[in-house]
């Protein structure tokens, strides 16, 4: 302890407080809320100077952020995009001012993986791949009958939207007997789910067994649609959602939602040691995953007390 003290810097020598530049996708679902509020909260804990735009779901918002940021020289730069394609520009700004990029939450697709250090965030294949899984179990239990889905998908071009359509499809290939009928995006959000839903509600009626929505606020709109149409969300349609949000356990809990898939949107201390790692110019992981699991009806009034989102 004495070898500390005489090590101790005085406040004015003090290492100056890292800062981080994060762009948003921005404020569309319970999901998004939960995340803007861990990073914020990290990175106070940190002592981290976070500069925080929010792109309310514009790639060019975000294209603008990351390029003021480099203008004032922060030391990292985070950002979730909202889609995956169209960085390589704006990264390559990034790396010749040798400002280096983390993404977290949503991947993106570069030709030069150097273009970033490190992302943090879920398998979105693998949620995908789960919802199907469940999806599988439920029909097996359940007579084995042909199963017409209708899906939500999340924002076209988006990394989740891709892959958790991706995953669900590999899964229930197994079953000849699901097929999904509708497949339409609702952009992640409870609005755009509840009438998109309407939509498929008029055009297939009674023909629809199962909904699949991409995230909990899609389908949180979706069972407002269902309702108005006279049906019993949870029984008459069959939901398979993504994120574990409470808005979800609160469905479940009335039986208007029947499973599901968690995403973990608690991302903020884990970005927080990443970014100071890289300033530190410490290695770190190219690939960091986050630990998930899956929550049907059952067991949702028992979790409930337990979840932090
Ligand atoms: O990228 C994560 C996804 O984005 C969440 O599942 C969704 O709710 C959010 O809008």
């Amino acid at each position: 302890a004495a070898a500390m003290a005489c090590v101790a810097a005085t406040p004015a020598q003090a290492a100056k407080p890292l800062t981080i530049g994060f762009s948003q996708v921005g404020a569309e679902s319970e999901w998004r809320t939960a995340n803007t509020a861990s990073i914020k909260a990290a990175a106070r804990q940190a002592n981290i100077n976070l500069k925080f735009a929010d792109a309310q779901q514009q790639q060019q918002n975000q294209v603008k952020a990351i390029r003021s940021f480099i203008a004032q020289r922060v030391d990292v730069i985070a950002f979730s995009p909202v889609v995956e394609t169209g960085w390589e520009t704006v990264l390559r700004e990034a790396k010749n001012a040798k400002i280096p990029v983390i993404l977290t939450d949503r991947a993106v697709k570069v030709s030069d993986p150097s273009l970033y250090v490190s992302f943090i965030g879920s398998d979105f294949v693998e949620e995908g791949r789960r919802a199907g899984r469940w999806l599988l179990d439920y029909a097996k239990k359940n007579g084995d009958k042909p199963l017409n889905i209708v899906e939500l998908q999340g924002t076209v071009g988006s990394a989740p939207a891709t892959d958790r359509k991706n995953g669900f499809a590999e899964v229930i290939a197994g079953n000849p007997k699901l097929k999904v009928l509708r497949s339409q995006t609702g952009d992640f959000t409870r609005a755009k789910g509840k009438e998109v839903m309407e939509a498929f509600l008029k055009s297939e009626g009674k023909n629809i067994n199962v909904l699949y929505a991409h995230n909990d606020d899609m389908a949180i709109g979706a069972i407002q649609a269902i309702e108005e149409a006279g049906l019993k969300p949870g029984k008459d349609i069959v939901i398979v959602s993504i994120d574990g949000v409470r808005g979800a356990f609160e469905a479940m809990m009335k039986g208007k939602l029947n499973v599901t898939i968690e995403c973990n949107p608690l991302l903020g201390p884990t970005l927080m040691q990443t970014a100071q790692a890289v300033a530190a110019g410490q290695p770190v992981a190219k690939r960091i995953t986050v630990q998930e699991g899956v929550f049907p009806a059952e067991v949702a009034a028992k979790e409930f007390p337990n979840r932090k989102y």
